[in-house]
């Protein structure tokens, strides 16, 4: 069977791109591979990223609104996308820009963010750095589809890491990013093996096989159902 098509958007070093692409070049995921990866952000170490694993690295710069603004610029995300040979899935991956519920609409159900809190707390640009000013105890990471708001659709993995009580925002994120690093991969291959089905707001796991044992369990980490 061909490997389904995967795009990959991310604005900054693209260690959760990575993660993708290091599990298939490991066969952990075995039915996908990475097409492109999208940028809005041309000094992106993701694009890099992707040359090395030779999947298409296209920078798509943020569009003025006098030339047609968010709309305009996701409609070259989606030129790009298809000029690569399409996508049975849009993984953002530290994708910064919010997107249109035109674009979110194109792609439902098949389009996936992670986000480095436990949505539905501490969503937005900076979930380890609100989670350590509101005090949080225990944080992590969240894989959701992506629906119309921000940081809101059904989710569908996520992993808890406890809150040292010296961490500052930069050593929280390394914990989370770890876990992040598991669990997003893990995400796209569920998806891929046909085992996520979106019943309203819930997602179901299909039975299947299992990651634990494959990776290197981060300490204190708490796995989730599917994982
Ligand atoms: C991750 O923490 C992701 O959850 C967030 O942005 C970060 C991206 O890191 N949305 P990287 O660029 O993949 O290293």
């Amino acid at each position: 069977m061909s490997k389904r098509p995967v795009v990959v958007c991310a604005s900054g070093s693209g260690s959760d791109l990575q993660s993708i692409l290091d599990a298939i070049e490991r066969g952990w995921i075995e039915d996908a591979r990475v097409a492109t990866v999208v940028s809005d952000n041309g000094e992106a170490f993701a694009l890099e990223r992707a040359r090395r694993a030779g999947a298409a690295a296209v920078h798509v710069p943020p569009v003025p609104r006098a030339e047609g603004g968010r709309e305009e610029h996701e409609r070259r995300v989606q030129d790009a996308i298809e000029a690569n040979g399409g996508a049975d899935l849009v993984v953002l991956a530290g994708y910064m820009r919010i997107l249109s519920p035109g674009f979110v609409r194109a792609w439902h159900g098949r389009l996936v963010n992670i986000h480095p809190a436990l949505l539905p707390a501490y969503p937005g640009a900076d979930g380890p750095g609100d989670a350590l000013a509101g005090g949080a105890r225990i944080t992590g990471c969240t894989t959701h589809f992506v629906d119309e708001g921000v940081d809101s659709g059904p989710i569908i993995l996520q992993g808890a890491v406890a809150v040292h009580p010296d961490d500052d925002r930069e050593a929280l994120h390394k914990r989370i990013l770890a876990l992040e690093h598991q669990l997003l991969p893990r995400t796209v291959d569920l998806f891929v093996q046909g085992r996520l089905r979106l019943v309203g707001r819930q997602v179901r796991i299909e039975p299947g096989d299992s990651w634990h044992g494959r990776v290197e369990r981060i300490p204190d980490a708490l796995y989730p159902v599917g994982f």
